[in-house]
């Protein structure tokens, strides 16, 4: 359940088909999700034989999940890539507006320790009723290797290229409106013939030259000279430029409409106009090129601990409005965390710290005042993504081993419930969960992350809900998997959330 019942069936040999994933090399085996060496007890049942059976006939279940994938896929596509499907009725609570490099992602942290801790949050508190915008400097392909490479929520709105292309949901259609607007007083074939006259340019990657974006790299100490030459050159060539300075080291060359600032209030505007005023907007950066976002108005910031000096600087001698500016002292999302409990935004612990200590505690909504409450827009959501923290704490050895820890994950499972593993077996969800009690600590070594993605709730009927979500995880040598889960939960009262389940259905993804 939740991406880790998998770890349930590791010992039963009787239900060969139960592997998700098998492979085989010199060194190691991996099951469902974790490397055992050969020589470990839980493989002593298995017969190669068997093993080889099993790798094609997930492959041949696979390809037939793909196709019928494919047509949900499109119909999901369809959904989230209209600016009203992100932009829906529902009120918007928080609109988290957060830069990608060394802003969401701490690229010196290769556990991601501090992104994983703010995923687990936005799943259990905000993804029901918040947006989370990226807003980068990178090109939507650069944007894509980062997402393959750590652990990135999708988010529902992405400002690429410095605030140049606007792309909505999974999809990632264009903002063709923004796209016009960026045309006027632009053209990138005059810029660039300019620019190339500056002998101490040098073009970045292609992939970094976008329609209304030229991108090039300049020594620090030449980039004022040429900054304010170009921009002069430029204007005398009849254009309408901007031209932002990051990292110490990158120049962009844009229209003057573009920017991460321009770009999310167009989106604001375009928000107000659908009636959509988020509650709060809180924007999240690091360098030179989120300077803007800082400007935008009403919006509150916070810059991350270890934010360059270019944007300290700018705070120090220019930040307006300092009190809406938070200076955090985390680094990265812990600071994006932080400023969440500066400014009372919103929850500011996640799951995963909540739970640390006995795995069923919860300062921000007591389980006693959660009692006999009854389950609101939210709770079946916050239970998946606390019912798999917990899951893993326990195979992590990362809350105590006790009965009443474990509890907690039985207690909230309805009598005849049942689990559909993606490799096609069904089985009790009572029996799944209670066969992981043993389990305690079995990934203590190489310790399993986990995050959940794409989180959705829907009320069926009265008391019925359902939760779809993608599961992801990684373990220390092992690689990213992935799942599509599908989960019904109904009210009752007494439990954590108000919820408990009634069953659980996951798919493996490509
Ligand atoms: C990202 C982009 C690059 C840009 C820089 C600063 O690194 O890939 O093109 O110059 O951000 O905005
Ligand atoms: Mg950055």
């Amino acid at each position: 359940m939740v991406g880790l019942l998998r770890f349930c069936l590791w010992q039963q040999a009787q239900y060969p088909l139960a592997v998700s994933s098998v492979r085989t090399s010199r060194k190691a085996v991996l099951l469902g999700g974790a490397y055992l060496p050969p020589t470990h007890p839980l493989l002593s049942n298995w017969k190669f034989r068997n093993v080889q059976w099993m790798v094609t006939t997930t492959r041949r279940r696979r390809r037939v999940r793909e196709s019928r994938c494919g047509t949900v896929k499109e119909e999901e596509e369809e959904d989230s890539s209209s600016t009203a499907g992100v932009m829906g009725a529902s009120p918007i609570q928080l609109l988290l507006v957060s830069d990608l490099d060394s802003t969401m992602v701490d690229h010196t942290d290769p556990y991601h320790t501090a992104l994983l801790r703010f995923n687990n949050l936005w799943a259990a508190e905000y993804a029901h009723n918040s947006l989370l915008v990226y807003s980068t400097g990178r090109s939507p392909h650069k944007y894509e290797e980062l997402h393959q490479q750590v652990p990135l929520l999708t988010p529902s709105i992405g400002i690429f290229s410095v605030g140049t292309e606007i792309l909505y949901g999974s999809s990632l259609e264009p903002d063709q409106g923004w796209v016009s607007l960026l045309d006027d007083g632009w053209d990138r074939g005059v810029a660039l013939k300019e620019l190339q006259r500056f002998t101490n340019l040098r073009m970045q990657d292609a992939s970094e030259q976008r329609p209304h974006k030229i991108s090039c790299q300049v020594d620090s100490k030449d980039a004022q000279d040429i900054m304010k030459k170009l921009s002069e050159r430029l204007q005398d060539c009849g254009l309408k430029v901007k031209i932002v300075f990051s990292h110490g080291i990158d120049l962009d060359v844009l229209p003057q409409r573009a920017g991460k600032g321009e770009a999310l209030a167009y989106l604001l505007q375009k928000m107000r106009s659908k009636g959509q005023i988020p509650q709060n907007t809180l924007v999240c950066g690091d360098s030179g090129n989120d300077i803007e976002l800082f400007l935008v108005e009403g919006v509150r910031g916070v810059i991350v601990g270890n934010a360059l000096p270019e944007l300290v600087e700018w705070y120090k001698e220019h930040g307006k409005n300092k009190d809406k500016i938070f200076q955090a002292t985390e680094r990265c999302a812990s600071g994006i965390l932080q400023s969440l409990q500066h400014f009372s935004l919103g929850p500011h612990l996640s799951p995963r710290d909540r739970m640390g200590l006995n795995g069923i505690d919860s300062p921000i909504l007591p389980s006693e005042s959660r009692n006999g409450r009854p389950a609101m827009h939210g709770c079946a959501q916050r239970e998946v993504v606390e019912f798999n923290t917990l899951f893993e704490k326990w195979i992590n050895a990362e809350v105590p081993n006790n009965a009443e820890t474990f509890q907690r994950l039985t207690r909230v499972i309805a009598r005849g419930s049942t689990m559909v593993y993606p490799w096609g077996v069904e089985q009790s969800l009572v029996d799944s969960v209670s066969s992981a009690q043993p389990k305690y600590g079995i990934m203590k070594d190489n310790k399993l992350r986990t995050w959940i993605d794409c989180i959705q709730e829907q009320k069926l009927a009265d008391e019925i809900f359902l939760v779809t979500w993608h599961s992801w995880q990684i373990s220390a040598g092992g690689e990213k998997k992935g799942y599509f889960a599908t989960a019904i939960l109904r009210t009752k009262e007494g439990m954590p959330n108000g919820v408990e389940w009634v069953r659980v259905h996951e798919t493996a993804r490509k």
